[in-house]
């Protein structure tokens, strides 16, 4: 699992003056908003005696501990202790771990790291989430595999005609034509040319004695570090997904989906796009669920790799080199945080 980037832990709307207890990298983290309505990320674990912060509740810019009463404002300090006398200070290790949060695009991002500010990387722009052209649906779904797996098989296109056959691909002819990534440090993008399926029912009549081009373009992108776009282009408009593969543990995987349409923008349709979104989820995850090794290997030789693999091979080129500059973390690692306690804390099953 990478550390040292943003991962929208949430959907925004989620998240509000209750506290609500999220999971990433395997660890449990509370986001609540203050009073101005600021989102805050906090390590979900009491130093006390290990209450879920989760639980308790908010006043002012503070959150409460359920279990004894402490108090810890939005930087994770202590404030109060209602055991101790007045006149005892609070011990300076009374603090939980606080991770710099903020709220863009529908999502609550936490940046999950120990780099400073000027060296994160960037929070990837959606930019359809401030156009109002398009309407946003909401979806989510756990998988049982790794995230890097659910990651990889979104911009895989080549699993598109076996696995998608009864939806958008065409087992007749599943070759793709050599396409061109285009890469940042943190992102990779590919115009990919799908054969589209020959037009069934209300399509079928609609097309009915008309031309269909061979392919159909795709653009298929990953955003570091579990960020997935998928852009489809319909003959009604455009239709863009993207994944938000966050690791709950090693080998289980939430996949939060925000999908953008510029057709049928009527919230009549959104019932319609989140069945189409389910489909679609349904069909990869008994797949992606039975990939061996669950994990993606380190070695790049250790699985083959073909042309039409080229995103991919991508991402595990760079993940290669963010490995060797220290950005990974696994097992006992530690993710982030500057707590005494923060290995109790951190991948904790
Ligand atoms: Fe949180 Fe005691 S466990 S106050």
């Amino acid at each position: 699992m990478l550390k040292n980037f943003w991962y929208a832990l949430e959907f925004a709307d989620k998240v509000g003056r209750t506290p609500r207890q999220v999971r990433c990298l395997g660890q449990d983290f509370v986001l609540y908003r203050t009073e101005s309505g600021e989102p805050i990320c906090l390590s979900d674990l009491c130093v006390h005696r290990g209450g879920a912060l989760s639980m308790g509740t908010v006043s002012g810019d503070c959150i409460t501990c359920p279990y004894h009463g402490w108090q810890y404002d939005s930087n994770g300090v202590c404030v109060r202790i209602p055991a101790n006398a007045p006149e005892r200070a609070i011990p300076r290790k009374a603090r939980v771990d606080a991770y710099p949060a903020v709220e863009r695009y529908g999502m609550v991002w936490a940046f999950l790291g120990d780099l400073p500010e000027e060296q994160r990387p960037p929070i990837p722009e959606i930019p359809q989430w401030a156009d109002p052209s398009f309407r946003a649906v909401q979806y989510e779904m756990v998988v049982d595999a790794n995230y890097e797996r659910t990651f990889e098989n979104v911009v895989d296109a080549s699993h598109t005609p076996f696995v998608h056959g009864t939806a958008f691909g065409n087992p007749d002819k599943p070759e793709i034509p050599d396409f061109r990534v285009r890469q940042t440090d943190w992102s990779a993008e590919a115009d990919i040319p799908l054969s589209p399926p020959p037009p069934k029912g209300l399509w079928g009549l609609l097309f009915r004695g008309k031309e269909l081009p061979d392919f159909v373009t795709v653009t298929n992108a990953w955003y570091l570090p579990n960020i997935v776009k998928l852009h489809v282009r319909l003959p009604i408009g455009d239709l863009m997904l993207y994944d938000f593969n966050i690791p709950l543990s090693q080998d289980r995987t939430l996949i939060k989906i925000l999908g953008f349409r510029n057709f049928f923008t009527g919230g009549w349709a959104d019932g319609n796009t989140r069945k189409r979104i389910e489909k679609i989820l349904l069909q990869d995850r008994p797949v992606v669920e039975s990939q061996r090794p669950e994990l993606l290997p380190f070695d790049l030789s250790d699985e083959l790799h073909v042309r039409s693999d080229a995103l991919q091979v991508a991402y595990r080129r760079r993940r290669a080199q963010l490995i060797k500059d220290g950005w990974w973390v696994g097992g006992d690692d530690v993710v982030t945080g500057d707590s005494p306690r923060r290995r109790a804390t951190v991948l904790a099953s």
